[in-house]
């Protein structure tokens, strides 16, 4: 039994969330302030973004990469003040740790805790200092 849980442990922390029976309760998960704001953190984002995310999102992160066009769902423009103004730090996070279901959209659980904010930082940061 003991075996069992350590397993089911390990792939609960490997972000297996498809196989795993826990999921995370997004509503508790705390949002690390300092980090949203930090321009190290921010840079970090950007440099993960440019390397992982860019080909669909777009350099620009507009939503237009050069894989944007066969996607299923079509990539937000970050820049927006709109879409800014209607997300959320957490709601970036649960999305980067479970993907958008039925659409392109991947989740990244080989990114650590630290990276998918460091993420998120960066792309709360675009609709007011630019991409
Ligand atoms: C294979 C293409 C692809 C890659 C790579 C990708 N995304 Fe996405 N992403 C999408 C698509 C398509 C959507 C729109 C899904 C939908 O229709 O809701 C999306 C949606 C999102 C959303 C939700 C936006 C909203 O509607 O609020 C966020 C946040 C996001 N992606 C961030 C990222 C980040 C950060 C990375 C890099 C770690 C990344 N994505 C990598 C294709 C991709």
């Amino acid at each position: 039994m003991k075996a069992m849980g350590a397993l089911l442990m390990s792939l609960a922390l490997l972000g297996c969330s498809a196989v795993s029976p826990f999921s995370v309760d997004y509503d508790q998960v705390e949002v690390p302030i300092a980090q949203l704001s930090s321009d190290e953190a921010r840079a970090r984002g950007r440099a993960l973004f440019k390397a992982k995310c860019a080909l669909c999102h777009g350099d620009r992160a507009d939503g237009n990469g050069v894989r944007s066009k066969g996607l299923s769902g079509k990539p937000v423009n970050f820049g927006s003040s709109e879409w800014r103004s209607n997300t959320t730090a957490i709601a970036v996070f649960e999305v980067l740790s479970e993907g958008e279901r039925g659409t392109s959209m991947p989740a990244w659980p080989t990114l650590s805790d630290g990276q998918k904010w460091d993420l998120v930082a960066y792309v709360l940061s675009i609709a007011e200092d630019g991409p």
